[in-house]
């Protein structure tokens, strides 16, 4: 039986199937990093604080940092039967230099060491998804910019709508992932508060200096409350929160894409890069990876539905339970990195077959509103503008007719306001009319491009 570090007032080992079903080193091991960082801040102050004596303090932290080489460098095998990543770490610096290990843990307990770890992470995981968020959104911009000159067909129910530009369309998409950011940015204030020092629950009768840890670790502020510090993952529900937005938007694109991409559309082509084929039909390039990005999203909502449900009804303070949250957390974040990742190849690859983006416009009716927005100028009131320009649109349909091949004496017989030589009812001027902010003449088009390239310029954490 390996001794275990809690062995004290046991009799008897526990039976194996028990530490399988109790240990989480299989996945924790990969906080590593973070828990020998926070080890280092937490020994130092200690020695710093006269807690402990400053010779072993510094024994401790010299243990820590060869450990840390040893692992980066390959050489370490954590030991399954040490139950998790902080008793794995203790175990091999006790290895390293000796009973002077065991004062490690001196006003910490696991429960408040594994809460600091776990928000280091999601601060790092953060960082890190922003950086993605802002790659995804200028390739995003670039489609924009080198598609400015594009109209097509805009949807509702997805049926023709109006005639919008193509960058205006794909603009939204970074206003989405624009919000996302700032959702995490949010979260990420509330991740950063340190936990360490809340000990077991109560807190600590040492005198620690818990604003020296969280300076070490960079955390700008400290938890006000033991209890909740070591028992609420609320920072971890938020980022998962988030992160089911993020993805949710990713697979809003993937749809699109899918659909652009059938014949009947016709709106792109995948690149080879990004595309692939089928094993028995010859002729066919698929859009697995939108696919398979739409299908992630169910992933990441799991995992938020699987944290929300381990928490629930939780009694304060810290319950076992709460091992659970790394899974998840850890699934969902590499799930939307290498989403991400894909996105950004995705949409660097993303060719518009604008030819037919326009020609979709051509006898649609799509601009039947500019037709009862010319009435309503006329001093018709809409309402009644609507019914006249519902009649004409009936009209053409009977007549095998569109609105742009009307003659001004066809319009007069629904309405004598219709008056003059030039009532062509075409997409272009339908979109040059709508000029008012936010909306997608091309005028406002280039305001939004700046707009949207100072968004991703700013850094919000
Ligand atoms: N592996 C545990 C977790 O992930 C660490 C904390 C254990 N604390 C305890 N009192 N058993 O939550």
């Amino acid at each position: 039986m390996m001794s275990k570090l809690w062995g004290g007032r046991f009799k008897k080992a526990t039976s194996p199937i028990v530490d399988e079903f109790n240990a989480s080193i299989s996945f924790d091991a990969r906080l590593w990093r973070y828990d020998i960082e926070q080890s280092i801040a937490h020994a130092s102050m200690l020695g710093k604080c006269g807690i402990i004596p400053l010779a072993e303090s510094e024994k401790i932290i010299q243990g820590l940092r060869d450990l840390k080489n040893d692992i980066e460098a390959g050489k370490v095998e954590f030991d399954t039967s040490a139950e998790d990543i902080h008793m794995n770490i203790e175990k091999l610096l006790h290895e390293r230099i000796g009973d002077v290990a065991g004062m490690l843990q001196t006003a910490r307990s696991r429960n408040d060491q594994v809460a600091t770890d776990v928000r280091m992470y999601v601060k790092a995981q953060i960082k890190e998804i922003d950086s993605l968020i802002r790659e995804a959104q200028s390739a995003f911009i670039k489609v924009a910019e080198s598609n400015i000159d594009t109209i097509m067909p805009g949807y509702t129910h997805l049926q023709h709508a109006q005639p919008v530009m193509l960058a205006h369309h794909i603009l939204a998409y970074v206003w989405m992932l624009q919000r996302d950011r700032e959702r995490l940015a949010d979260c990420f204030k509330r991740t950063d508060v340190l936990p360490l020092g809340s000990a077991a629950l109560a807190g600590t009768s040492f005198p620690i200096d818990r604003e020296y840890t969280a300076k070490m670790l960079g955390f700008s502020r400290i938890s006000e409350n033991s209890m909740d510090a070591v028992a609420e993952r609320d920072f971890a529900v938020e980022f998962l929160c988030a992160l089911s937005i993020l993805a949710m938007h990713m697979s809003r694109f993937a749809e699109e894409v899918v659909i652009w991409n059938t014949s009947e559309f016709g709106f792109i082509e995948l690149d080879d890069s990004v595309a692939t084929g089928s094993s028995l039909m010859p002729q066919k390039k698929n859009p697995d990876v939108a696919e398979l990005m739409r299908a992630k999203t169910g992933r990441v909502y799991g995992d938020l539905m699987a944290l929300l449900t381990v928490l629930k009804g939780l009694p304060l303070t810290y319950n076992k339970d709460l091992q659970e949250d790394k899974e998840r957390l850890f699934d969902a974040s590499d799930t939307i990195v290498i989403c991400l990742k894909v996105l950004i190849e995705f949409v660097g690859h993303l060719k518009f077959n604008t030819t037919r983006m326009a020609a979709g416009l051509e006898g649609d009716f799509s601009t039947a509103t500019d037709i009862a927005d010319y009435l309503v100028t006329r001093g018709v009131p809409f309402r009644t503008a609507h019914e006249i320009t519902g009649k004409l649109v009936r009209y053409c349909l009977e007549q095998g007719k569109t609105l742009g091949n009307l003659t001004l004496e066809e319009m007069r017989r629904f309405s004598d306001k219709f008056e003059g030589s030039n009532l062509t009812w075409d997409a272009w001027s339908s979109v040059e009319k709508r000029n008012i902010p936010g909306a997608t003449a091309p005028c406002r088009l280039r305001e939004q491009l700046e707009a949207a390239k100072k968004a991703l310029a700013a850094d919000l954490f």
